[in-house]
């Protein structure tokens, strides 16, 4: 079982895209174990993008992930790290592929919509900066048995 961290980034929350992205997860028997609507700070942008902070595009990042809040969620599952990625679609919105969730909805490579961990050691570092652990929720989840075999 792996985690990765989604955000809902600010574009979503304005556009009132919320439900719809959740949706795609849940459709997907994606587990949501943490879930909370905030404000992201000059100070954790720099964190979270720590990777992009010496790029030029960097300021206008830190800009629109600061404009508005966003829903930052801990999301569980086989393979989620890959898979929520592939449901994302391309980081530009114009070269997403039709069926995916910036294919569908974003037109922008900055207003992309949703962030989804890389990796698993991104996931990790990610998770920790956005939740602490008695915010996440280890529960036993009743459809698990009509959504994968056991040995799966
Ligand atoms: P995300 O998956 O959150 O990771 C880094 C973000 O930086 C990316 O989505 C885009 O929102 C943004 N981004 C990446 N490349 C560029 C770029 N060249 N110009 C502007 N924003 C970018």
């Amino acid at each position: 079982m792996e985690r990765s961290l989604v955000l809902l980034k600010p574009d979503c929350v304005q556009r009132r895209l919320m439900g719809k992205i959740i949706s795609r997860f849940e459709d997907k028997a994606i587990e949501i174990v943490a879930m909370k609507l905030m404000q992201v700070t000059p100070d954790l942008a720099k964190q979270h993008y720590a990777e992009h902070v010496e790029k030029p595009f960097y300021p206008g990042l830190e800009e629109f992930i600061t404009g508005a809040p966003v829903v930052a969620i801990v999301a569980q599952g086989l393979d989620v790290v890959r898979v929520i990625r592939e449901m994302l679609g391309a980081t530009n919105g114009l070269s997403a592929a039709p069926g995916t969730i910036r294919g569908d909805f974003s037109s922008s490579r900055q207003m992309n919509l949703v962030h989804a961990s890389d990796g698993a050691e991104a996931a990790a570092r990610e998770i920790a900066l956005y939740f602490s652990q008695d915010e996440i929720c280890d529960f036993d989840s009743c459809m698990v048995s009509w959504c994968r075999a056991d040995d799966e």
